[in-house]
């Protein structure tokens, strides 16, 4: 069985990544670790707790990460998510604690008992991983890949012109976390939208389907609909995190990878979190950066189609 570590800033499209997992029989969570991003670290921890109660599936123990950003402040997701994160909507009220322990430290911890094994899903900022890099960077090799749901991909970005939301919150450590020598898989956002997005009626088919866990994942997204009905006059909502556990859980669907040359830009404002991919095409200047080795595979085409019949029967099975 593939063991995972969730690395998560739970919010609503966390969420339902987490449901994928804790619902799936092919892995065993072996734990869930918390950062802060779309919203502040405890409301995070409370919304993956809850997300696990409700899911009433595999239990994994969840430890806090990282508050802060390693050299910046925090910046959140609110307005998408909503103040809770979770659709403001009084959801979480979970009755299980996080377990004593940083995030950091129990990720080094993993890696060392299951070596060449742990596979991590990060899909919030990656500050925690880049805090187990720079604590033990030998150990943190011994990652088997992860699978990052980070950049813009191909396209623009969803916060600012040129920048993700997870990149832009500490770009330095996702510099760090791409230049440790683990593999990493990335999960733009690019790939996130258009078909990969569920639309009205699959939303409803979630509401109505008196099924716990899909009510809820349907009820907590709800700001994010709105969110995106207000910014692209469309009903539709974007799961980035679904799709990038969705990577992780079937291979299958991904039906193509670029090995790329990704650079993260933090020394300017203006492009603070901008990820420069380079799949290895032919460039009219090759010395810099056409010349650098590949240091991840970008996933640039889904079969969105079966992605979705699989994430809505996985919802829906009881
Ligand atoms: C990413 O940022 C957050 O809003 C989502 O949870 C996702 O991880 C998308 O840019
Ligand atoms: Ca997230």
């Amino acid at each position: 069985m593939r063991r995972i570590i969730i690395d998560t800033d739970c919010g609503s499209d966390d969420a339902v990544a987490l449901m994928m997992a804790l619902k799936s029989e092919s892995v065993k969570v072996e734990a869930i670790t918390t950062i802060g991003g779309n919203v502040p670290l405890q409301i995070a921890t409370g919304n993956a707790l809850m997300t696990m109660e409700i899911c009433a599936a595999q239990m994994p123990p969840v430890y806090r990460g990282a508050e802060k950003p390693l050299f910046r402040e925090l910046v959140t997701a609110v307005n998408v998510h909503g103040d809770d994160g979770m659709g403001d909507l009084d959801l979480i009220h979970p009755t299980i604690r996080a377990q004593e322990g940083h995030a950091a430290d129990i990720i080094l911890r993993l890696v060392e008992k299951y070596p060449d094994e742990m596979e991590m899903v990060a899909i919030g900022p990656a500050t925690n991983i880049a805090l187990a890099i720079m604590k033990d960077p030998t150990t943190m090799r011994k990652v088997k890949r992860i699978y990052s749901m980070g950049t813009a991909g191909f396209g623009p970005g969803n916060c600012t012109p040129v920048s993700e939301f997870n990149v832009y919150v500490d770009a330095e450590a996702y510099h760090i976390m791409l230049n440790a020598g683990i593999p990493v898989t990335i999960i733009g956002f690019d790939v996130c939208l258009g078909e990969a997005a569920l639309n009205r009626q699959e939303l409803d088919t979630l509401s109505n389907s008196g099924v716990r866990t899909a009510e809820f994942a349907a009820k907590c997204n709800r700001r994010l609909v709105e969110y995106n009905l207000e910014a692209n006059r469309a009903c539709f909502l974007d799961l980035p995190d679904a799709v990038a556990m969705a990577a992780l859980l079937w291979p299958d669907v991904v039906l193509e990878k670029k090995s790329c040359c990704a650079h993260v830009c933090f020394k300017e404002p203006e492009t603070y979190g901008q990820v420069i991919l380079n799949d290895g095409r032919k460039l009219a200047i090759q010395e810099g950066f056409g010349g650098k080795e590949p240091n991840v595979e970008v996933c640039t085409k889904f079969d969105n189609k079966k992605m979705k019949e699989r994430l809505m029967t996985l919802l829906i099975k009881e």
